[in-house]
């Protein structure tokens, strides 16, 4: 068996470790005689499963009581419907920040639901960057203020985030558990889990009890937060194996220690971004340096074809999914928490060695 090094911006790398342990226990979970694919949810065995994914989440992320904590399905995308629906009522308007392809999805589909303020927009920018809190025209008794707390494609994020007197909703799909954040400064986060949580099919959403109130009665019954928030996320057959992996993935986490593992995050992002500012201009950043994601490092090459050559390359020399995204080109090594410090340093030597066969 070979495994490759995985950039996959998502569906992205699961720790090995998790891998092999739901391996070691596809056929006979716990005991059970079967896999957790094939139990009830309504059954002991997925209970527990559910509950830690739960607990452990609620401590790595410091989530109080004041939010409940839901396990749902539809994507971070169903989130850019769901949450002007339950949050954003008639007469009311939410301010939306635009960064890039997801702050401005998020915008589209919250027009479709009411009042929305364009607070700033630099979402076509190049180089590639997130708005200034400086930048912000907000709204005076905004229901909301949305943000793309890391943009995916670009490669930009937030440092730092406004102060302001209504609560911030953030799309923390691509740096969720990558990086602190302070809970009790947002109404509500969610995130797709194929980045850093585990696989595709599952979306994590946490929201201030308070807030999900709020919603108007006549909601759809799984798009309202509340059905999920009195259920426990079981109101319906919830992803179950999704949510497993999930579970495995927090131990993983607890294990290796969230501010270790936060501190890897740094330190990997800080050796490529070093590779490129030492490349006296061959690589450059697609980033302004100062919104700089950690998670995913954007670049380009002196030349389209030599962009296709150098993903061409590291493919066969073993290093996946490097491609930019189809919108923008360029390079792209999303280096979520699962992708080992050797991918990182093997990846430089890669980029050292083929500046110096192509530069
Ligand atoms: C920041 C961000 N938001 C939203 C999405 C959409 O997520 P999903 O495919 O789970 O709907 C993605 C997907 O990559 C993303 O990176």
């Amino acid at each position: 068996m070979s495994r490759i090094y995985n950039f996959n911006a998502g569906p992205a790398a699961i720790p090995l470790e998790v891998l092999e342990t739901a391996q070691a226990e596809l056929l006979d979970f716990n005991g059970t005689g079967m896999s957790i694919m094939e139990a009830s949810h309504r059954g002991k065995a997925y209970e527990a499963v559910h509950n830690e994914a739960i607990a452990n989440l609620r401590e790595l992320l410091g989530i109080s009581e004041d939010y409940a904590v839901l396990l749902l399905q539809g994507g971070a995308s169903t989130q850019f419907s769901m949450v002007p629906m339950n949050l954003l009522l008639p007469g009311e308007t939410a301010d939306y920040t635009n960064s890039g392809s997801w702050g401005s999805k998020a915008i589209k589909e919250a027009k479709k639901v009411g009042n929305v303020n364009v607070a700033a927009d630099c979402g076509k920018e190049i180089p590639t960057r997130v708005p200034r809190v400086s930048e912000l025209k907000l709204t005076a008794g905004a229901k909301y203020l949305h943000v793309t707390s890391n943009e995916t494609i670009s490669g930009a994020r937030w440092n730092e985030y406004p102060d302001v007197d209504c609560p911030i909703v953030a799309d923390m799909s691509s740096d969720i558990l990558s990086r602190p954040f302070d809970m009790s400064r947002f109404g509500l986060i969610y995130a797709g889990a194929q980045k850093n949580l585990g696989p595709s099919g599952l979306t994590l959403v946490v929201v201030r009890k308070d807030l999900a109130e709020g919603a108007p009665e006549n909601l759809p019954t799984m798009m309202r937060y509340k059905t999920h928030i009195e259920e426990n996320s079981l109101y319906n057959t919830p992803p179950c194996f999704s949510i497993y992996i999930l579970m495995l993935v927090t131990r993983w986490v607890k294990k290796i220690g969230r501010d270790n593992l936060y501190k890897q995050n740094v330190d990997k992002a800080a050796k490529l971004y070093a590779a490129i500012d030492g490349s006296g201009g061959w690589y450059k950043g697609t980033a302004v340096k100062e919104f700089r994601s950690d998670m995913n490092v954007t670049f380009r090459l002196p030349s389209e074809d030599l962009e296709a050559k150098f993903a061409a390359e590291a493919t066969k020399a073993g290093f996946n999914g490097l491609k930019g995204h189809r919108s923008v080109g360029g390079i792209r090594a999303s280096i979520y928490n699962a992708v080992p410090v050797k991918a990182i340093d093997d990846l430089v030597a890669f980029m050292n060695q083929f500046k110096a066969s192509n530069g």
